[in-house]
């Protein structure tokens, strides 16, 4: 292959909330790029593009992951979860997106999809957090209306819900 030739496409078979998906993809795609642009999930955001706001974050096998960071070849037999992932199962919102919903923990909105992803990966391994824990847990997404008080409060009510609803973290 010459210098300036373009790299083959890449085979990649990944689920996305649930979905398998076969892609053929240049291997320099950002998972972030395929989520909204081949796959329509609008819902992951992308902010500052190199790793430090967190708008963009969504699950890989559970943990949370800058999906502006990660090239989507990498992914193989991963499972994604986006914000579109963190519904109820009924379709409405999930105990993240309701507490959030509840404590006024958004203004603009664009930073919340980084934040609930980033909160539902969270509460699945620490599902009892204080609320310095819960500050912590959010302390690498950028929030530029909320000044935080209302999501470490929302990171709280998810906790709690998450407790009532037995639904699986
Ligand atoms: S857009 Fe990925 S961390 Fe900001
Ligand atoms: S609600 Fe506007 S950036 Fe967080």
């Amino acid at each position: 292959m010459s210098p300036l030739a373009r790299p083959d496409p890449v085979d990649v078979s990944l689920s996305v909330n649930g979905t398998r998906h076969l892609l053929r993809l240049d291997p320099r795609r950002l998972l972030s790029d395929v989520l909204r642009h081949d796959l329509r999930l609008t819902g992951t955001h992308v902010g500052c593009e190199h790793g430090v706001c967190g708008a963009c974050t969504v699950l890989v096998d559970g943990a949370p992951v800058r999906s502006c960071l990660l090239f989507a070849v990498s992914l193989e037999g991963a499972q994604v979860t986006t914000v579109e992932g963190c519904r109820s199962p009924e379709g409405g919102m999930g105990p993240v997106q309701q507490a959030f919903h509840e404590c006024h923990a958004l203004q603009c909105g664009f930073c919340t999809p980084g934040f609930v992803t980033t909160v539902t990966g969270y509460l699945a391994e620490h599902p009892h957090p204080t609320r310095a824990e819960a500050r912590e847990a959010i302390s690498g997404n950028l929030c530029r209306c909320t000044g935080y008080v209302n999501i470490v409060s929302a990171v709280e009510r998810a906790a709690e819900l998450l407790d009532r609803t037995g639904e699986p973290r």
